[in-house]
């Protein structure tokens, strides 16, 4: 696989903003709500009954399985030009090549290697999921080679978006683990935000807050944990994301006009804890 220098950077540095978000997340040794300041609630204990260290699991495994479905999400973006090649009909994006930048991806943000999953130090529920939306995403891209490979139709029609919400849809399905993207303002009325949702993206959308970091609860009502991962703009998401604002896309909707690097939404999962 080869990416374009500018991706490799770009994946190194989120590898290594993930890691301090995750040993931030680690030393709070907390599961709340952490603030808009970065600073965790130390004093909320859970009250859900859940062991810390299951918690703990739980955690680890939603933020695992954000950083695969926004792997998969970025393969299909950086595939974009290849798909959009409109005089080639057989375009080579099979459902093997996708999974091979996806494991590479994946195993370059997150630190662990699905090839190996065996030795990998993760907890066992999360090696069992992420070997299912590892399975999903694939299956996903599978079906679409009619529309890949179909004149024009890589653009319009198979975008890091779509495919993101087939393979959540599947995922949540099979698993019972709820997977969305989701944004403040969604062009799709089905990604809107929750109460919970809209809380955790305009915390994301200020600017001073850290980078990466995700935020998380347990509500033992609803015996389920909940966590946001921030997604950033890339410079190919800007193509239908970016300037000119509000003039249209090649999908047809109106830009957002968001910046590099920007916040640009989140994925939501949902793990339930309890029966
Ligand atoms: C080819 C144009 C295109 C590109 C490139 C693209 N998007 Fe989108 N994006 C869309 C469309 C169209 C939707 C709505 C899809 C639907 O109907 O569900 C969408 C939806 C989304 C959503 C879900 C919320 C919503 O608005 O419905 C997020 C979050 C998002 N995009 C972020 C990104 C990011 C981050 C990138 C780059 C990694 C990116 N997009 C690249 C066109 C694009």
């Amino acid at each position: 696989m080869s990416f374009p220098p500018y991706t490799r950077n770009r994946v190194a540095v989120m590898a290594n903003r993930l890691r301090w978000g995750i040993v931030s997340i680690l030393a709070c040794a907390v599961v709340g709500w952490a603030s808009s300041e970065g600073v965790c609630a130390k004093d909320r204990q859970p009250d859900s009954g859940v062991p810390y260290q299951t918690i703990l699991e739980f955690e680890t495994t939603a933020r695992l399985l954000a950083i695969l479905l926004d792997s998969g999400r970025n393969v299909i973006n950086e595939n974009q030009v290849v798909l959009d090649e409109q005089e080639k009909m057989e375009k080579g994006f099979t459902a093997d090549v996708f999974e091979q930048q996806l494991l590479d991806v994946f195993h370059s943000r997150s630190g662990t290697d699905l090839r190996d999953l065996e030795s990998a130090r993760i907890p066992a529920r999360a090696k069992k999921l992420l070997k299912e939306l590892v399975l999903v995403s694939k299956q996903v891209v599978a079906e679409a080679q009619v529309e890949i490979k179909r004149p024009g139709g890589g653009y319009t029609e198979f975008i890091p978006a779509i495919f993101g919400a087939r393979a959540a849809t599947r995922f949540t399905e099979r698993t019972h683990v709820r997977l969305k993207q989701t944004s403040l303002a969604p062009r799709n009325p089905m990604n809107a935000p929750d109460a919970v949702e809209r809380t955790a993206l305009e915390t994301f959308a200020d600017p001073s807050y850290p980078l990466e970091k995700v935020i998380s609860e347990i509500t033992a009502k609803s015996g389920s944990l909940r966590l946001m991962f921030p997604l950033y703009t890339t410079r190919k998401c800007l193509d239908c994301h970016g300037d000119p604002k509000g003039e249209l896309d090649r999908t047809g909707y109106p830009r957002e006009g968001l910046q590099f690097g920007q916040n640009a939404g989140a994925i939501s999962v949902v793990i339930p804890i309890r029966p």
